[in-house]
């Protein structure tokens, strides 16, 4: 069998191209199919196992149809063959993947995440053990921790880094919130996302990978900048990322975690999806919930479920501080508007202790305009969002730093009352209105057309008294007066005007 793992350059070089010639002197037998198990290696684990895409095909005519698993992953398959090549939609819980790929003499040729793998026919015994259902818990309300009165504030590695994560980097970020003023501005938390993971030893407890040589010294180095350290897992046997999960070992890792000194965990589905569905999503989390309070440290806990399974409804009752409303989030205006939106019908459930999240901040990673980003830094905030930052905070240009550190921002996102503003649309001019503790309120005008705009602010519109007694514009840090009960300014497109209003009794 002739195995291929090339990159995506090494795909375009001679070498590349003699192969697939000498491939091509096998193209599919008349009236070949691609129907049948067909397994392709992917990588060996830290762990010693072997993740490989198993693939179980159906061909009719042009229409593929059948399944595709890997060590972490079951997606149903959809797809269609033209002559000897063929395109597939990998899904899975609303999320698409697409493998392109050749069938060439009895190997399936697969382009995947950039690589090019060759997948052969099945062996008997090719395929994953089926993974034993660990029946949920009843349900009952895990008491509230005490944590997160406000919305947290910090940094995560996933936006930016993903797997290219490590105690150096960590160390680095923050030594850079710490000069840059960003710890004082309020960013506490660092939060190392997934591929920290290693094994588990033989007493079954998770060790880190070598990206990851010590945590607990890697804990008491944020501790020491006076700053707080937090985690990822998963419920599922394996996190989003294919990595151990924490799945039957829910009470001993929350205890690993305690005595490495982790202040906050982000605890992601994915991998749960292999063993539940979403009517389990409840009793899942609340297993997690109680066994981070039974650990003897305090852990903020931050439910990753992507805005599924009514998790607003429930998710202080499982003891989550905070919880996804949406899918990821990409650093791209229309993804960030669409997770915006999705967090609307949630804002009766925010508030001190529990709040919606729509995912980490992209500000800073250089995909969208700086007029944009303010405006994400100002629907995160009037939405009462987590503010995490997913950039390379050791390389800001002064416009990111001036975005993320903006204190009169920051100050309404971290607003005592925690109310989350909801929207109002005038064309392409959308209010938003957050009232706040001390009887005023936060206004924010986003501009969503493709063109300047004017807006108009009316007291009507604040639900404050008839008379304003001050208005500041938060971006410009200067105060604004209303006229004749209104403020009227010109908003750039994709811009927004943030205006902290209070009026006079
Ligand atoms: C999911 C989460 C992301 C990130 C990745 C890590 O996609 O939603 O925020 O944690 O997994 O694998």
């Amino acid at each position: 069998m002739i195995q291929i793992s090339l990159s995506r350059s090494a795909f375009k070089s001679g070498c590349f191209v003699l192969l697939m010639a000498s491939a091509l002197l096998a193209l599919p037998a008349h009236g070949q199919t691609v129907t049948g198990k067909w397994v392709a290696p992917r990588r060996v684990l830290d762990d010693g196992e072997k993740d490989r895409m198993i693939l179980d095909l159906h061909q009719k005519g042009n229409e593929i149809t059948g399944t595709a698993a890997t060590i972490g992953h079951f997606y149903q398959v959809e797809g269609r063959m033209t002559g000897a090549h063929f395109e597939l939609s990998l899904l899975k819980g609303g999320s698409e993947r697409k493998v392109t790929g050749d069938l060439m003499g009895n190997q399936l040729y697969l382009t995947l995440d950039g690589a090019v793998i060759a997948a052969a026919p099945a062996k008997p015994g090719d395929e994953y053990p089926a993974i034993e259902r660990i029946e949920p818990p009843a349900l009952h309300d895990v008491p509230y921790n005490g944590l997160a009165k406000t919305p947290p504030m910090g940094w995560n590695s996933w936006n930016q880094f993903q797997s290219k994560i490590d105690d150096k980097t960590v160390r680095e970020v923050v030594d850079a919130m710490v000069a840059n003023g960003m710890r004082d501005a309020g960013y506490v938390y660092v939060n190392i996302d997934d591929t920290w993971e290693g094994v588990r030893d033989a007493q079954g407890d998770l060790t880190t990978n070598k990206k990851f040589p010590d945590m607990k010294a890697l804990a008491d180095y944020v501790h020491s900048k006076g700053m707080k350290f937090g985690i990822y897992s998963s419920p599922g046997t394996r996190t989003c990322a294919e990595y151990p999960g924490s799945y039957g070992h829910e009470e001993q890792d929350a205890k690993t975690f305690a005595a490495w000194g982790i202040d906050y965990l982000k605890y992601d589905w994915c991998g749960a999806r292999m063993v539940y569905t979403n009517d389990d999503l409840q009793p899942i989390y609340q297993k997690m919930g109680d066994a981070l309070l039974k650990s003897g440290h305090s852990i903020v806990y931050s439910l990753c479920e992507y805005g599924t399974g009514n998790v607003e409804q429930w998710g202080a009752k499982v003891g989550g501080n905070l919880w996804r409303t949406t899918g990821d989030i990409r650093d791209e205006w229309s993804r960030m508007i669409e997770n915006i939106e999705k967090q609307v019908p949630t804002a009766p459930y925010a508030g001190p202790g529990h709040w919606n999240d729509p995912d980490m901040l992209e500000i800073g990673n250089g995909h969208m305009a700086d007029e944009e980003y303010r405006t994400h830094m100002s629907l995160w905030a009037l939405t009462a969002a987590p503010l995490l930052a997913g950039n390379d905070i050791r390389n800001m240009t002064p416009a990111t730093k001036e975005i993320l550190m903006n204190r009169e921002v920051i100050a309404v996102d971290q607003d005592a009352l925690g109310k989350q503003a909801t929207p109002v649309k005038n064309g392409d001019l959308q209010m938003w209105v957050k009232p706040l503790a001390d009887g005023s309120v936060a206004v924010g005008v986003v501009n969503l057309g493709a063109s300047e705009a004017t807006a108009s602010v009316k007291t009507s519109d604040l639900g404050l008294g008839v008379k304003v007694k001050s208005a500041r514009d938060l971006w410009a840090h200067a105060s604004v007066k209303f006229r004749d009960g209104a403020y009227t300014a010109k908003i750039p497109s994709h811009g927004v005007l943030m205006l902290r209003v209070s009026a006079k009794k």
